[in-house]
């Protein structure tokens, strides 16, 4: 047959990015408006998502500029995980952004040697995303009675989870100066009627999800309760604002169920939070804000960690997500005391430009940019990475619960 190459479009864009930055360009131009809103998130003024990314920006580097070293040493290991470099991904609950979801970005991860974090309101389940990524965590929120509790959390055991996440930062806080996306119930008909002019402005992810034959279905299916049927995103959020929140002990006891496997606390901004982790037997915290959903003023996880690596440090993982979009904002992180980074914005602006390629694309961004910062900096490994790496402007620190 005839070689029609040339036929190809000159013009065609690379599906390659090279920044998140460009990523998240490209996501907003591919999604319905709605779905990117979802993704935005932020909550009340945007402060706190505001200054997640701005903190890193504030921090400096001091390189050198001979004597370099040509080991570029990032592999670690965190959650009982050997991990190809200290970035995890951190679970966010994915509805529609791709139709192979959380499975396309655990393949990424374990294309790249790392870890995969699921949510448990995300839209694939636990028996799919373990599968695809044998470091998988399970992520839970305080939601349902002690007995539900453990049920999801034994599924999760045995469909190959290897560490759960339970994650307390949440407050319930609703509204943004900028107005939330509309999110159907479900995608039924009358759903449908209402989104297609959103979804007939973004051909190209109509088609991705035209091709699978289905449509986003909404719903939460690690939530299913036996012989029951998965609630629906709003279903499953309901439940969790009916839910008495749970107590120190309720940590302590959950920790306990989970048995010596690997068990992170996601959340803690304060030092005094970060000991009574400690004493409720987590293996790690990480110190997060949710990214800037929750409680809008709270600071940047950057300005928390180094208070909060000092004094736990010595005792458990510490890891720190929000506001990561380079690997320079990684290898700032480890120098001022954490383990790892999770990240949550980047890899999801990545599967919304180009599936599971375009996570494994931010990977491959943020492991070139970790290895620009360690050549940089003189060093040969994460692990000799110390506070004095890092320029930190006078006030920048802020810490809490001392
Ligand atoms: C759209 C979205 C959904 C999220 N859903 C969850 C979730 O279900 N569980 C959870 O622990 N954190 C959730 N998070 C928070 C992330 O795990 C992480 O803390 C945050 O995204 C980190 O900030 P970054 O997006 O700046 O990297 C979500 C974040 C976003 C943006």
């Amino acid at each position: 047959m005839a070689n029609l190459s040339w036929l190809k479009n000159p013009w065609a864009q690379s599906p390659w990015f090279e920044t998140v930055a460009v990523a998240q360009k490209r996501a907003k131009k591919k999604l319905p408006k709605s779905v990117y809103g979802a993704l935005v998130a932020g909550s009340e003024a945007g402060l706190t998502v505001d200054d997640n990314t701005t903190a890193f920006r504030q921090l400096g580097f001091a390189p050198h500029v001979a004597g370099l070293s040509d080991k570029r040493e990032m592999a670690t290991r965190v959650m009982g995980q050997d991990i190809s470099m200290p970035v995890l991904i951190s679970p966010t609950g994915v509805q529609a952004v791709h139709p192979d979801g959380e499975v396309a970005v655990a393949r990424a991860a374990a294309a790249r040697g790392t870890a995969m974090g699921l949510s448990s309101f995300a839209s694939k389940s636990i028996e799919e995303v373990a599968a695809a990524n044998d470091k998988t965590f399970f992520q839970m929120y305080w939601v349902g009675s002690r007995e539900t509790l453990v049920q999801r959390m034994e599924r999760a055991r045995a469909a190959g989870a290897k560490g759960l996440i339970m994650t307390l930062d949440w407050s319930f806080s609703n509204g943004r100066d900028w107005g939330s996306p509309a999110i159907p119930e479900k995608m039924d008909l009358s759903a449908m009627v209402k989104f297609a002019p959103e979804g007939i402005l973004r051909p190209k992810w109509l088609l991705e999800w035209a091709k699978t034959g289905n449509v986003p279905d909404l719903t939460t299916p690690n939530l299913t309760p036996p012989d029951g049927v998965a609630p629906t995103f709003f279903g499953a959020y309901g439940e969790w604002m009916s839910t008495p929140l749970p107590t120190w002990e309720d940590v302590a006891w959950l920790r306990e169920q989970w048995g010596d496997g690997p068990f992170m606390l996601k959340g803690v901004m304060r030092v005094d939070d970060a000991k009574r982790a400690v004493d409720a037997g987590v293996t790690a915290i990480s110190v997060s804000n949710h990214g800037g959903n929750n409680l809008d003023g709270t600071p940047a996880p950057i300005r928390a960690l180094p208070a909060i690596a000092e004094a736990v440090g010595g005792d458990i993982e510490v890891l720190l997500d929000g506001g990561i979009r380079r690997g320079s904002d990684v290898v700032k992180a480890v120098a001022l005391g954490a383990d790892a980074v999770m990240i949550g914005r980047a890899y999801l602006w990545g599967l919304a430009a180009n599936g599971q390629a375009g996570v494994e694309n931010v990977l491959d961004i943020l492991s070139g940019g970790i290895g620009s910062a360690l050549m940089g900096l003189g060093k040969n490994s994460i692990h000799e990475l110390t506070p004095d790496d890092v320029f930190v402007p006078d006030g920048f620190r802020r810490d809490l619960g001392i």
